[in-house]
């Protein structure tokens, strides 16, 4: 399993703390060179919480086959014009790749599923999380912003009452 983050210190913790097997800092240099060194073989599936350039290294990557489950796109919520599709989209057709979107929503049904299958994994460890939390509902927009800007390390949670 490989990881991507936007520091030194969350790319130590990806391998450290949560399991990953190797992880890159996509800001020391583009991802399209960094993930084919992470991955020498290729890559079967890719989780995209990123689009853009994350994606499109991926579409590199698959290997005949690959898949994708396509959850977010924090690359683009910024973007104050459309930007432009990956360029090679094409590999789809050449590779046999599926592409998938998904939103939690639609998933609903499965919610039983995944509590008892997390709370399995969080109990035996095989599971880690951080959350980053802001305090009161008038920090909301703050924390918000510093997601986007990726201040936080994990889950950015804003507590709005005292357990
Ligand atoms: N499909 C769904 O139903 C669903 C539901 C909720 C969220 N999502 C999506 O899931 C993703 C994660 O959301 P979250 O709320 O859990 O946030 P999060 O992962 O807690 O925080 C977002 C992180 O994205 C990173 N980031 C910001 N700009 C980036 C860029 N240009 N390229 C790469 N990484 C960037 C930042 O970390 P770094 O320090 O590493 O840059 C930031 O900490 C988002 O794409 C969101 O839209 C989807």
């Amino acid at each position: 399993m490989i990881g991507s983050a936007g520091s030194a210190e969350k790319v130590a913790l990806l391998t450290e703390k949560y399991g990953y097997d190797a992880a890159f800092n996509y800001k020391d240099a583009p991802v399209r060179g960094q993930l084919p060194t992470a991955a020498p073989d290729g890559i079967d599936v890719y989780f995209d919480n990123v689009g853009g350039d994350h994606l499109e290294a991926a579409l590199d990557a698959f290997k005949d086959g690959g898949r994708a489950a396509l959850c977010g796109a924090i690359s683009a919520y910024n973007s104050t014009e459309r930007t432009p599709g990956p360029d090679n989209l094409t590999n789809m057709v050449t590779r046999g790749l599926t592409l998938r979107g998904f939103t939690v929503g639609g998933w609903f049904h499965r919610l039983p599923d995944f509590v008892a299958d997390m709370t399995g994994w969080l109990t035996s460890g095989q599971v880690v999380f951080d959350e980053t939390v802001v305090d009161g509902i008038d920090h909301a927009v703050d924390g918000f912003l510093d997601l986007m800007r990726g201040a936080n390390t994990g889950k950015m949670v804003v507590r709005v009452a005292q357990g």
